[in-house]
């Protein structure tokens, strides 16, 4: 089946971005869409206490994560017509979305995400993955 890749972190960027994989989805009379979040610990976990103190175990993070995913696709709509499925992933979204890349066959990204400079026109995850990906990868516009 048709399986499209969307990288969500939650940003309006990756709202637009799953928009427009379920509108894909539906022009192709259906797909399997692949929601997914990638996570990473902020660098400051790693070091020792008491700065590294209170870092929320791995699970935490992970339940963390799939709630905001869970949220976003909330945010855009689940639909009816068609299964999101949701994956969380640790690492760094590039890489995650890269390697998942190889079983898919289009990988929808927003161009801009939570972070970065403002003044950038193309986040570096888009980046990464457009350079990257193992299939097309589809940049949804968003200059929020
Ligand atoms: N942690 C993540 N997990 C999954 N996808 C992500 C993640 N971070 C970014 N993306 C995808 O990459 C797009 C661009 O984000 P990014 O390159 O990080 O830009 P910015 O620098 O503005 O944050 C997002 O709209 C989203 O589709
Ligand atoms: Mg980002």
């Amino acid at each position: 089946m048709y399986t499209i890749v969307v990288g969500v972190d939650g940003s309006d960027g990756s709202l637009a971005a799953l928009r427009h994989a379920l509108e894909e989805a539906r022009l192709r009379g259906g797909a399997r869409i692949r929601a997914v979040m990638a996570w990473t610990y902020p660098p400051f976990a790693l070091a020792p206490a008491p700065l590294g103190a209170g870092v929320a175990p791995v699970e935490a993070m992970d339940e963390a994560a799939m709630a905001a995913l869970e949220d976003a696709i909330a945010a855009v709509g689940d639909p009816d017509d068609l299964h999101i499925e949701r994956i969380v992933e640790m690492g760094r979204a590039a890489p995650v979305l890269v390697e998942l890349s190889k079983d898919a066959d289009l990988v929808v990204v927003g161009s801009r995400g939570h972070g970065g400079l403002s003044g950038a026109l193309l986040g570096s995850v888009s980046q990464r993955v457009a350079g990257a990906a193992h299939c097309p990868v589809l940049v949804v516009p968003w200059h929020g």
